[in-house]
């Protein structure tokens, strides 16, 4: 027998522990998993030269903003990104222009992706106006219903809890999941200008966003959600103690909780220095918070999820004027590197960090035969240098946004090569490989 591609001199990151020697690939699935001599033979073959294989990312916070607002990313440049970041597969929210709420948008957005697409993509809709839309839209695929409470819809009253229970009973009948984004904002006064302009425009924002709006919000799903048996994901979690009113109160089983690289890694002193570009929302916290956000969420294993919220803008929309530059900070070049660093550094171990980033995304998401390296699972691989390390540079990035609140951060592993349903798709010689293998993704 032959194979179609093969892979030797690796240490592979299996979830049942790693294996010295190598695989092998036929069409786009992983066929054997072995030491270098029990392989088969095969069209190509890598040596990997003692380098690491690892499940690719399943990023399930992804906005590529596609159609009219390709000036920011799009589905080409998005997982381009995404591919030289390790991430395989990535599921696109729809907080888009226009708004991913209806069948008609979707299905453009899912036509528009597959011709473009370098890695797997699925699909989340917005709030549709008209909720019995939900079983329809699901029927389609997606991954979920995402509701901004930040920023709720004009047509639907999602903090009346009897509104949000309606909705939520239609998405659970419809076998799908909700999303929140957590955070009901606080109504405050302006501070008076004192001092330096932007200072006290940043703290205005931080005002506004504050912990409170947060732990508000994670409140009232979970009061108003209570009796619906339905799948919730609380994307971005901030804060210690937003944990563990989900852990507390949440039924185990029906909620996932994602926490990101920045709010993990940066606290607010990162957007005093570098405003507009570490803007994001929920906001970056004081470091006491960040520091308990770490030990709650990855030390106790509270979170299920790191996803990058990879959530671009132009340059221009990032700086100027601290009030008018819009939240957001691209990610999907960073995560792998910066969380697996922690990895070398002795402060996660891997198998926890391959279950925030690989094996639980897939559970979570239903996502069959990705996720681990396995026999039988899909061939969506990554090939790390653990001993090379690098200076997070953003002019460097395929994302078109070129900044970043990590920019000057040493990483002390490398993305060698990415491997999508079997192709490779990123090789860090070559660059983005067009390989047109990328699949659209639906929950099984
Ligand atoms: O900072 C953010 N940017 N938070 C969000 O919830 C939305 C996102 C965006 O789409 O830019
Ligand atoms: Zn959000
Ligand atoms: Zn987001």
């Amino acid at each position: 027998m032959t194979s179609d591609l093969r892979i030797i001199n690796a240490k592979i990151a299996t979830d049942r522990g790693l294996v010295y020697g190598g695989l092998n690939i036929s069409d786009g699935v992983i066929t054997r998993i072995s030491s270098n001599t029990q392989l088969e033979n095969a069209d190509h073959s890598i040596n990997a030269e003692g380098k690491l294989i690892i499940p690719g990312v399943i990023d399930v916070h992804v906005h590529l903003r596609d159609l009219a607002q390709a000036y920011k990313e799009t589905f080409k440049t998005g997982t381009a990104a995404a591919a030289a970041g390790g991430v395989t597969s990535i599921i696109d929210m729809p907080n888009n222009t226009p708004p991913a709420n209806n069948l008609a948008t979707l299905k453009t957005k899912i036509n528009t992706c597959m011709q473009n697409a370098v890695v797997n993509v699925g699909f989340y809709s917005g709030l549709p106006e008209d909720i019995n839309e939900i079983f329809k839209i699901a029927q389609i695929g997606v991954f979920g219903f995402k509701i901004y409470l930040n920023n709720p819809p004009p047509a639907i009253n999602v903090l009346d809890s009897r509104v949000l229970r309606d909705i939520a009973v239609s998405v659970s009948s419809s076998n799908s999941r909700l999303l929140f984004h957590a955070e009901i904002l606080n109504n405050h006064t302006k501070m008076a200008d004192q001092g330096n302009l932007d200072d006290s425009e940043i703290q205005d924002f931080l005002k506004l966003h504050d912990p409170l709006a947060e732990i508000k919000a994670v409140k009232y799903v979970l009061d108003a959600l209570k009796e619906v048996n339905v799948r919730i994901h609380f994307c971005h979690i901030t804060l210690p103690d937003s944990i563990k009113i989900l852990r507390d109160k949440g039924v185990e089983g029906l909620i996932s909780i994602e926490v990101t690289p920045h709010h993990l890694l940066l606290d607010d002193e990162s957007l005093y220095r570098l405003k507009g570009v570490a803007k994001t929302v929920p906001p970056l916290r004081h470091k006491t918070q960040v520091e308990k956000l770490w030990e709650t969420a990855i030390t106790f294993e509270n979170a299920d999820v790191i996803a990058s919220d990879h959530a671009p803008h132009t340059f221009a929309e990032k700086t100027g004027d601290f009030s008018k530059t819009l939240p957001g900070i691209p990610g999907l070049e960073t995560l792998l590197p910066l969380m697996f660093t922690k990895v070398v550094e002795g402060q996660l171990p891997l198998y926890k960090l391959l279950k925030l980033l690989c094996y639980n995304p897939a559970e979570i998401m239903g996502l069959k035969k990705r996720g681990r390296i396995r026999e039988g699972y899909s061939a969506d691989l990554v090939i790390l240098d653990y001993k090379k390390e690098y200076k997070i540079d953003p002019s460097r990035f395929l994302s078109q946004a070129k900044y970043s609140p990590f920019e000057g951060f040493i990483v002390k592993c490398k993305v060698d090569k990415t491997i999508v349903n079997g192709k490779i798709v990123y090789d860090s010689n070559i660059g983005v490989i067009e390989e047109k293998n990328a699949v659209i993704l639906k929950p099984s």
